[in-house]
């Protein structure tokens, strides 16, 4: 905000949302005070017609006073009653206002329910199976009216190695992990992991196969060993241990004050861009996925970072499938196999040596910005 010069803006914003609140407070104040007077002046007046008619014909002597006193009576009897039934009125207004926000909430469309435990893989135990994944004209929108992120999109990955995706931003990449991940349901076509279409997995043992990488690698707040836990809580000390040195954040871990115990900002304000995606990457590798989604950040990384990062992904990748949304031309060269995407259509498959000269796209993308050369 400071940066924008939007701190006036913002503010004023701020200020009318509290002064809306603040009139809808004082109206309902105002309404709720009318509702309590209007009920206890309806007793005291009533009362005072009783006694008034009442006394009037007890003088002309057309009932006895006893029939006066009974009268008295039953007016204190349904005083009470009478104001709870006005309390239970308001307070049903109140409550009707408060579950139609409920409602709007339940209407949102949730995932089908997976209560099914499924535990992680034992770190230690042996290494996973590589997975495979499948795409078969796969088509596919965020929503209803709004364009094709994805047009007849196939391409198929066995085994272990790293796959990269290139292609200029909105080409549809991160969706690629997303519906891997059934994040979104395809809207044609099929997504296969394992041979087995990701609508038949259970979405819990689906993504305990899986550890993603997101783009903007987000670390919580909290402390250092928090955000690495975060996706595999029964992860022990040792784990962590052999995870930060094959991420190559040991040295990171003995700079900090605390260690592991270090909180880290937030949304780790504190890591510079490199260690936040090397921290992410941690994390997903502590779940021991046989399968890597990777969404490389775009920012640039210093030469050590990007060295580094790169060792990471082409140790992981020998003994578990990778695939990568590539932005550095270290990354794409060092792939098994590259996927080219544009406008929602895979334009060609094939390795770097083969791309550069037989697809125009990925060779101006190799030239050019979008792929930064490894320094
Ligand atoms: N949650 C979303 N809702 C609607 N549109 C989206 C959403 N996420 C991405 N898009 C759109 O889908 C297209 C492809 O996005 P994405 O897969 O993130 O591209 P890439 O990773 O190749 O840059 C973009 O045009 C983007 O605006
Ligand atoms: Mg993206």
């Amino acid at each position: 905000m400071k940066a924008s010069g939007a701190e006036g803006r913002e503010t004023a914003r701020v200020e009318s949302a509290a002064r809306r609140a603040w009139r809808h407070g004082v109206k309902s104040a105002k309404w709720e005070a009318a509702a309590g007077s209007a009920d206890e002046l309806a007793v005291q007046l009533a009362f005072l017609a009783v006694l008034a008619v009442g006394g009037a014909r007890v003088a002309s002597g057309e009932i006895p006073v006893s029939t006066l006193i009974a009268f008295l009576l039953y007016l204190f009897y349904l005083i009470e009653p009478v104001s709870t039934l006005i309390e239970a009125v308001t307070s049903f207004q109140e409550g009707a206002a408060a579950i139609s926000r409920i409602a709007q909430v339940e209407r949102l469309s949730t995932e089908p329910a997976d209560r099914r435990r499924v535990s992680l893989p034992k770190q230690g135990a042996a290494v996973p199976d590589p997975a495979s994944v499948r795409f078969e004209d796969v088509s596919f929108r965020y929503r209803p009216g709004l364009p094709y992120v994805h047009r007849q999109v196939s391409f198929e990955v066995r085994g272990t190695g790293m796959t990269a995706f290139v292609g200029p931003s909105g080409a549809g990449k991160s969706t690629v992990f997303a519906l891997i991940e059934r994040f979104h349901e395809v809207t044609g076509g099929r997504v296969l992991v394992d041979g087995k279409d990701v609508q038949d997995w259970s979405l819990s043992e689906l993504r305990s196969a899986i550890g993603y990488v997101e783009q903007d690698a987000p670390v919580l707040a909290g402390t250092l060993r928090e955000s690495l836990v975060f996706a595999a809580p029964g992860a022990s000390d040792d784990d962590i241990r052999d995870v930060l040195a094959r991420t190559k954040l040991d040295t990171l871990v003995e700079r900090l004050p605390h260690g592991l115990d270090t909180p880290v900002g937030h949304r780790g304000s504190k890591l510079s861009g490199g260690e936040r995606q090397r921290v992410a990457i941690a994390r997903a590798l502590l779940r021991r996925p046989r399968l890597l989604l990777l969404d490389e950040a775009t920012s640039q990384l210093d030469a050590v970072n990007e060295l580094a990062l790169r060792d990471v992904i082409t140790e992981v990748a020998r003994e578990t499938t990778v695939l990568v949304v590539a932005h550095r031309l270290s990354t794409v060269t060092g792939a098994d196999r590259i996927v080219v995407m544009d406008a929602g259509r895979v334009r060609a498959v094939g390795t770097h040596e083969e791309l550069v000269t037989e697809d125009p796209l990925y060779a101006q993308l190799a030239a050019t910005q979008l792929l930064t050369p490894a320094r």
